[in-house]
């Protein structure tokens, strides 16, 4: 555990003013006003972009939730790009927010800005995504999701969904990855692959396996070519719904049923993806809760005022069959 006085006065060096956000889309608008007379807490925070509709739900409650808690929210859209996010962190660290939160888009890649918050002593928390860092005093906690057991229970429910569609002897699965390098994408990756190695070698085998960027746009796309160069396909896995989505386009123009010639798990349980499962056309649903707003809040305050946190705050969230979906779709939040 690491608390906020434990950062600072382990932070060393000379303070990097950096220069300021030149590419990412920067929301300047204050959302927050102190409610008992006393300043409120600066937060900035550097979203990964607008890729999915998970990401979109992440965004709506990090806002609101800054506004509930009295914030003065400094947000900026990185459009998916590392080095929009650096910027905008260097430009946090110029305007001397108290707190710096973000959502890499990549795992690697960001010791030397966090060295520079840190010499400025800024605390940084980190929310739904990791990093790889050379030095764990760099940033205080992750707020998110376990993505590895993510993978791990994507591989457990396609069994169920196998045994549900009577499907026995071997599996051919094809897997749109999230982005190159992402936390989510490596990690649910390898949690598929340990359930595959430890329960169906021989019978499971990836035939085909690259990104489609966690948009719609990439999992059409790619599910197209996938489709041309392995048309035996029977089970998708993909890393989120909007893949998913954009898959199941393609699916369909090649005059197969998905969630029945194709099977389809896929990560996230965002409404369109609930819809899509509801219509038969998805199979199963792993959960990842975006809904990290208000926890994230409470943290920043915990950090800000010298408490303590747990060094990974873990989000709780749930798997879905198909039939589940259509009771479960009116209560979805996003
Ligand atoms: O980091 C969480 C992942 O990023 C979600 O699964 C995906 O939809 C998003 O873009």
């Amino acid at each position: 555990m690491l608390n906020r006085r434990n950062f600072l006065t382990a932070a060393v060096g000379v303070a990097a003013a950096g220069g300021l956000a030149a590419c990412a889309k920067e929301d300047k608008s204050s959302t927050g006003t102190s409610s008992g007379g006393s300043k409120a807490i600066t937060l900035g925070f550097s979203q990964v972009g607008s890729e999915s509709g998970w990401r979109s739900a992440n965004t709506t409650s990090v806002k609101e939730a800054a506004k509930e808690a009295g914030f003065n929210l400094k947000f900026s859209d990185a459009q998916q790009k590392q080095e929009n996010q650096i910027s905008a962190i260097r430009s946090y660290i110029a305007q001397k927010v108290d707190v710096i939160a973000f959502s890499p888009v990549v795992v690697t890649g960001w010791d030397a800005v966090l060295k520079e918050a840190k010499a400025a002593k800024i605390p940084v928390v980190l929310t739904d995504r990791s990093v790889e860092t050379s030095d764990d005093s760099l940033y205080v906690t992750l707020v998110g999701s376990d993505f590895t057991d993510e993978g791990r229970r994507a591989g457990k429910i396609l069994e169920k969904v196998l045994a549900k569609a009577g499907v026995k002897g071997p599996v051919k699965i094809a897997q749109l990855e999230g982005t190159t390098g992402a936390a989510p994408a490596i990690e649910r990756a390898k949690g598929f692959k340990e359930v595959m190695d430890a329960d169906h070698k021989g019978d499971w085998k990836i035939v085909v396996s690259q990104t489609g960027d966690f948009t719609r746009a990439g999992g059409k796309q790619v599910m197209a070519a996938f489709l041309q160069s392995n048309p035996d396909i029977n089970v998708l896995f993909a890393h989120n719904d909007d893949m998913a989505i954009g898959a199941i386009q393609s699916i369909e123009a090649a005059g197969k049923k998905p969630g029945k010639d194709i099977l389809i798990v896929s990560i996230d349980g965002v409404k369109d993806g609930f819809i899509a499962m509801s219509e038969g056309k998805i199979n199963a649903i792993v959960e990842c809760n975006p809904l990290l707003g208000p926890q994230l809040m409470e943290v920043v305050k915990t950090v800000h005022d010298g408490g303590s946190v747990e060094r990974w705050i873990k989000t709780k969230e749930g798997d879905f069959m198909q039939d589940q979906a259509k009771a479960a779709l009116p209560t979805r939040k996003y």
